[in-house]
């Protein structure tokens, strides 16, 4: 990229956490895994909007299966990066996920209460099987205990941007995966 948009402009965004080579590499490996596990499969994979869906443009490129995918998008941070602990569906799937092998993609586990209500509400519909993939793990901010079935990295308690993570709204377009300078809020 040309121009560094961002690091002249904002003063918000820090220092890199993981650069894109690093994450183009392990979106690979996660696929080549995932392409294994479900080898004469066909799995459905669901982006969890808007965050993921880089990620998922990325990983869905990697897996060497005919795969489908859906999109849907739930609300629980608004516009800071405060958890107000409730996830409510803004934009549900287009599709039943009945006799499907459900893959559902996030960009982030942090306290677990968004994947924890979504796999709840995906699993009442009724697919065959419902796994879960996310590029980032922050473990030490859990509240419920949610499984991953595929985790990109393991992360420390830091605010990151880029790669579809953004802050307000902001630096999805962000290649790399960068540290917020600023603290933000958090519950
Ligand atoms: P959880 O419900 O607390 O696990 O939060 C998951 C969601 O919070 C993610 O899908 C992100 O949208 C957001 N989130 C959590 N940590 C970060 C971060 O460090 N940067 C950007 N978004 C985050
Ligand atoms: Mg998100």
């Amino acid at each position: 990229m040309g121009v560094n948009w961002y690091s002249h402009l904002h003063e918000t965004v820090g220092p890199v956490m993981l650069d894109s080579l690093t994450i183009q590499k392990r979106v690979r490996e996660l696929g080549a895994e995932i392409t294994q596990d479900y080898r004469g499969k066909s799995p459905h994979m669901i982006c969890i909007l808007k965050g993921a869906s880089v990620f998922h443009a990325d990983l869905v490129r990697s897996i060497d299966l005919g795969i489908s995918f859906d999109f849907i998008a739930v609300g629980s941070y608004g516009a800071s990066t405060k958890s107000s602990g409730e996830v409510r569906i803004l934009k549900d799937l287009d599709e039943s996920l009945e006799d499907k092998d459900v893959l559902l993609v996030e960009d982030i586990l942090d306290t677990g209460l968004t994947l924890h209500y979504l796999i709840q509400n995906l699993e009442s519909r009724g697919p065959r099987s419902l796994r879960v993939v996310t590029l980032l793990n922050k473990p030490s901010r859990r509240i419920v205990t949610v499984r991953a079935d595929y985790v990109g990295f393991e992360i420390p308690d830091q605010f990151v941007i880029g790669y579809g993570l953004d802050f307000s709204q902001r630096y999805r377009n962000l290649p790399d995966i960068r540290i917020l300078k600023v603290e933000p809020e958090t519950s």
